[in-house]
């Protein structure tokens, strides 16, 4: 169902490698509880992952059809949301370009999001044009559709907010063509990677992947990083500074308050903590895997793509013609311009 009166979701993910637990708690889990209520569109973002991986294409092909079947995986139904290639729609570079005459690099470059990258790929000095402007390609990402609610995690806040920004500038110097998106982040502000640090992610090689098998999230749960302090079983720990606690709020709500208790009173030890977390967890893989089986028959996810591409080029095409009348660059459309 795509009535054109419904709201619409724009989201996505860039191709990098398999997705995680902490894109499943931050924007996927939004994804698929939103997906019948809005008009659903999920980006597959293989432009933007060129923006620090330009010397690395190779990796694409794979990666594309990878985070196309994670997402169905956890429950995205091609029936309600479109899924599709950014680079196979043309009218996202489009308006990349016309976005880009009017924000200004300051703005950019003093984007949190661009900030905190730049220092985790060394760019600070001396980034690319395609880097910088990433925001602006995302914003033409977000709008080439006109979506009104973006469900990203906490750390894209900022980059959606250049979206917002774009829309309204746009629709101040031209005409109003565009909804201001808001950004959703999921409940959990952001999951700290097994080995403690403040993230989980890819780079940092401490992620329990959507794709893991049982045995290895066994593996990585029962080697996670707990409270340094608790050495005997029955040592008081503190939950506010373990890892698998945070887990165990995030994924296991119910129980997390009694699980914290017990751990402050020694009652719970780090080994049971851990093995409740490896069942938590493979409860909510094993659905997705039956599904991932379902999707991976071949030629499936590739069918899903195009379709999903064909439906974001019409709809691009709608919002360029719109786009293209509001700023004066319709040359040969009949007309009439009371
Ligand atoms: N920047 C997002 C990330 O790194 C991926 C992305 C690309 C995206 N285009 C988007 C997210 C549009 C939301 C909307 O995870």
């Amino acid at each position: 169902m795509s009535g054109s009166h419904q709201k619409r979701i724009l989201t996505g993910d860039r191709p990098t490698g398999p997705l995680h637990l902490g894109h499943y708690v931050g924007s996927l889990q939004n994804r698929v509880r939103l997906q019948h209520r809005y008009d659903t569109f999920i980006i597959v973002a293989d432009v933007q992952t060129l923006s620090t991986n330009f010397d690395h294409p190779e990796n694409l092909p794979a990666d594309v059809r990878q985070v196309a079947l994670d997402n169905l995986a956890v429950g995205l139904d091609p029936d309600s949301a479109s899924i599709f290639v950014q680079s196979m729609v043309p009218q996202i570079a489009e308006l990349t370009v016309y976005f880009s005459m009017f924000i200004t690099v300051n703005r950019l470059k003093h984007n949190p999001t661009i900030k905190t990258e730049a220092g985790q790929y060394g760019f600070e000095d001396n980034m690319t044009y395609g880097f910088l402007g990433y925001p602006v390609s995302q914003a033409a990402d977000i709008l080439f559709c006109r979506a009104d609610l973006v469900p990203v995690g906490e750390d894209q806040l900022p980059v959606v907010e250049v979206s917002r920004f774009t829309a309204r500038r746009f629709n101040e110097l031209y005409d109003t063509v565009f909804p201001e998106p808001e950004g959703l982040s999921g409940d959990t502000a952001r999951l700290v990677g097994l080995d403690g640090q403040a993230k989980m992610s890819k780079s940092l090689g401490n992620c329990i992947y959507l794709s893991d098998t049982t045995e290895a999230v066994r593996t990585k749960v029962m080697s996670a990083v707990t409270d340094p302090a608790r050495i005997h079983r029955d040592d008081p720990g503190h939950p506010e500074i373990c890892t698998i606690f945070s887990y165990h709020c995030a994924f296991n709500g119910g129980e997390s308050a009694d699980i914290g208790e017990r751990c402050r009173a020694g009652t719970i030890g780090c080994v049971a903590c851990k093995k409740r977390m490896v069942q938590v967890i493979e409860e909510l893989l094993e659905p997705i895997r039956m599904r991932r089986a379902e999707f991976q028959r071949p030629g499936m996810v590739d069918e899903i793509l195009m379709a999903g591409t064909e439906r974001a080029r019409t709809e691009g095409g709608r919002t360029m013609d719109m786009v293209r009348m509001a700023m004066h660059i319709d040359y040969f459309e009949e007309r009439d311009r009371q």
